[in-house]
């Protein structure tokens, strides 16, 4: 067995290793994402709820506005069929007007793949294909097993069919957000975004049977026959939660209190243009929400900007 992969992960990676690893696992594709490479941008709008200003005085939150959004499929292929059971399907939203905008980012899964850099770096290392195109089956075998919390997220995702609609999804903000209402009290929250349909969802049978981009044609369909709505929670904290360890769920997740904190209604396709050309940037959080304190939240807002300096170089020299 490797020693290396034997070894504690390091404590910390840069940001710029991490993209170059997303990007060597997807085969270098020019021009894309280094994750959520497909995707589909939407248009729509926002309303808050009455009690979200229990949880936060944030002004993306307590008022209405226009919502961007961008619909996407995981992994770093723009190709990726929509019916591939492993790879996540992701929701980012820009919220809130003016400098009061907030950018949400979420994917179907409720945990992260590692819980930090040093650790991601290295699960994406042993992923990465050898010379017969392949992972090296025995390094990832040795790398689960030194590090069993990487395989929370895959199991998840196991766990669960197949998406059947990108409206039918829970989608996850994963990180603990620390939240400030008026009265300046501050705990933190999880973010959720719950299907006001209900979960749509897919055998395997019915899933080998759809085309490549049914997910893209599914939601056409759907916002021509009057748009898709999401209701965005927020679940509570309680004492003693590991907000500091994003391959955790919180003890009882799932029966947490919610505070709802308004609905989402996507209700236009746009040109991929307005998502294409910057970023859902994790690190725009209007006043009343603030940056997880956690050591992956803190790579993602550098990951995110060295991606796309690097698509768009790509795009300016192909
Ligand atoms: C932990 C929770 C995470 C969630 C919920 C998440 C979700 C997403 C989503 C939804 C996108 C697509 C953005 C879009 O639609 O434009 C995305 C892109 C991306 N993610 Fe994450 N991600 C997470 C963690 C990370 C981490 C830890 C890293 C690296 C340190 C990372 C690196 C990236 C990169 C490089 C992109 C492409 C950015 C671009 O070129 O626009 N992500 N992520």
């Amino acid at each position: 067995m490797d020693a290396t992969i034997q070894s504690a992960p390091a404590q910390v990676a840069e940001p710029a290793a991490i993209v170059a690893a997303l990007k060597t696992n997807a085969g270098n594709p020019k021009g894309v994402r280094a994750s959520f490479a497909k995707g589909q941008c939407v248009l729509g709008r926002f309303t808050s709820a009455r009690e979200a200003a229990s949880v936060t005085k944030s002004k993306s939150f307590t008022a209405p506005s226009k919502v961007l959004g961008r619909f996407s499929v995981g992994g770093g292929n723009p190709k990726v069929a929509d019916s591939n059971r492993v790879v996540l399907r992701g929701l980012s939203l820009h919220i809130g007007n003016g400098k009061d905008a907030t950018d949400m980012l979420f994917e179907n899964a409720p945990v992260h793949f590692a819980k930090s850099t040093g650790q991601m770096l290295e699960f994406l290392t042993v992923r990465a294909p050898g010379p017969d195109g392949k992972p090296d089956a025995q390094k990832v075998k040795a790398f689960s097993a030194a590090n069993p919390e990487t395989l929370n997220q895959a199991n998840y995702v196991a766990g669960k069919p197949v998406p059947g609609s990108f409206a039918g999804v829970t989608y996850f903000g994963i990180h603990a957000f620390p939240v400030t209402n008026a009265r300046g009290l501050t705990r933190f929250v999880k973010f959720e975004l719950i299907p006001a349909g209900g979960e749509i969802s897919l055998s395997d049978e019915e899933a080998k049977t759809k085309a490549d981009d049914f997910l893209q044609q599914d939601l056409k369909a759907r916002i021509v026959g009057g748009g898709i709505k999401f209701r965005m929670v927020a679940l509570l904290d309680q004492p003693g939660d590991p907000t500091m360890d994003v391959t955790l769920r919180w003890p009882g997740e799932d029966d947490r209190q919610q505070v709802t904190l308004g609905t989402i209604e996507l209700n236009a396709l746009s040109d991929n243009e307005p998502c294409d050309e910057t970023i859902f940037n994790p690190g725009t959080l209007a006043a009343g929400v603030a940056e997880p304190p956690d050591e992956i939240f803190a790579a993602r807002k550098l990951a995110y900007a060295i991606s796309l300096a690097r698509r768009r170089s790509e795009i300016a020299q192909p």
